[in-house]
């Protein structure tokens, strides 16, 4: 049992099969919670399932480094992206970086996401929830929440901030999709790896023209700033600068998609939570909290050991790695009461969706304010909501949720 449980971080499937899942993630915590899983095509790793080791790892950023493997990728996969890297054609975003270099790089964008430059964001980001509230009005009485509203809402946002031309999201949001899923077959652009990194050189070529264009006229926006950011006085590489537009292009949209899809979800299949928070709108800050860590879209992030070490007893050698089951933690009953019940008034909510540490996500303000002004234009505007047909989850290892979600409503 504990070999085939373990082995669900290997498969893809997994993600989109929820009580097989959530069984063998809490089978794990019990029994295994550092559990060796060697299946083909992946390198073997460690899992992760519990919350506390999760964030000793992250806490640790000197001995759990995110080179040279921050995600679950194929062994083939592994050594392409280092042959790439080590010959200058490689991604190197801040999600592969340790620090000093981390901290240098993410120093560059950083002010853009905090409370104060959001401030300024929050009026456009509330006339754009209440303009796709709208839109479901305007197609109802049903729709497919995640690809009419879910996945279009937070990709304009983004976009928008980055200061990209809106002829151009419907090419970034392909891309996104391509990337983040590439193990779902409606998703992915072929199953070789040249196909794959076709994607990601597409993004480069894209990205590449517009860190020219932004170093020959700034125009004040975060794409001006990313192209024109400097470390130690020295302009950022090439690498450096397309990889930053990449990381905030992709991990801007999708995984909010998923929140917010998953979210509704959540409040649909509990109408007692959603007339909770039809009547104290002031439940959206724990509800948006609840979604986040009930959806979980980032379902990992790996760590690979500086030095040799051990977890809970297990002895990890230098060079190896784990895999950091941000799902397993978020359900782990040592932290969490009633961890399968969705709470909106869940406080505290110590999830590790957003990770932990010096990667923890730098979008999370901004993740956080947009479904905050979603489901606050929504709800109030929310006669009756019901699932139209089955809802459908993406087979993912890395970042994922639901891919249709039919719903039936009726809305002022
Ligand atoms: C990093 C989750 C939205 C940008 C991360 C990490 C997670 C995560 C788990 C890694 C943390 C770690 O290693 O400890 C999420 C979830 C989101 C979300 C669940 C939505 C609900 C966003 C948004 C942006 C964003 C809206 C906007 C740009 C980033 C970036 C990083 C990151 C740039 C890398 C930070 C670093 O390595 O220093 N996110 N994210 N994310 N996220 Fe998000």
């Amino acid at each position: 049992m504990t070999d085939e449980a373990a082995n669900v971080f290997a498969d893809p499937t997994a993600y989109a099969d929820e009580p097989r899942l959530h069984a063998a993630m809490a089978h794990l915590r019990a029994h295994n919670p550092v559990a060796y899983v060697d299946k083909a095509p992946y390198r073997p790793f460690y899992a992760i399932t519990r919350h506390a080791d999760i964030m000793d790892i992250e806490r640790d950023n000197n001995l759990w480094l995110s080179e040279p493997r921050p995600v679950l990728v194929t062994a083939v996969a592994d050594d392409f992206a280092k042959s790439q890297l080590e010959s200058g054609a490689g991604l190197r975003t801040l999600i592969h970086m340790d620090d000093p270099h981390h901290k240098k790089v993410r120093a560059i964008g950083q002010d853009w996401f905090r409370p104060k430059a959001l401030r300024e964001l929050q009026v456009q980001v509330d006339a754009l929830a209440k303009r796709y509230v709208d839109k479901m009005a305007e197609i109802g009485p049903e729709c497919d929440f995640v690809e009419d509203i879910a996945i279009h809402f937070p990709l304009y946002v983004i976009l928008s901030l980055l200061g990209l031309p809106e002829e151009d999201f419907p090419r970034m949001h392909q891309l996104t999709q391509e990337m983040f899923g590439a193990d779902d077959e409606e998703y992915q652009r072929g199953t070789t790896l040249e196909e794959r990194m076709a994607t990601l050189l597409d993004f480069f070529d894209y990205f590449s023209k517009l860190t020219a264009s932004r170093r020959a006229n700034p125009t004040g926006d975060l794409a001006s700033a990313i192209a024109n950011g400097r470390i130690d006085g020295e302009p950022l590489s090439d690498v450096d600068t397309a990889s930053y537009y990449v990381i905030v292009a992709s991990a801007g949209h999708d995984t909010t998609k998923d929140a917010i899809s998953g979210g509704l979800r959540a409040l649909i299949e509990n109408p007692h939570e959603l007339d909770r928070l039809r009547h104290d709108p002031e439940l959206i800050d724990t509800a948006v909290e609840e979604m986040i860590r009930w959806t979980t879209p980032v379902k990992e992030f790996m760590r690979t050991a500086a030095a040799d070490t051990s977890v809970r007893g297990v002895p990890i050698a230098k060079g190896e790695s784990v895999y950091l089951a941000y799902t397993s933690g978020n359900r782990d009953e040592e932290i969490f009461d009633d961890p399968f019940t969705f709470d909106v008034g869940r406080f505290p909510n110590k999830h590790l969706a957003f990770g932990y540490g010096v990667h923890f996500c730098l979008g999370a303000a901004l993740a956080r304010m947009e479904m905050r002004s979603l489901f606050s234009a929504l709800i109030p505007r929310l006669d009756s909501i019901e699932l139209a047909g089955e809802p459908e989850l993406a087979a993912t290892v890395f970042v994922g949720g639901l891919k249709h979600l039919p719903i039936r409503y009726s809305i002022r």
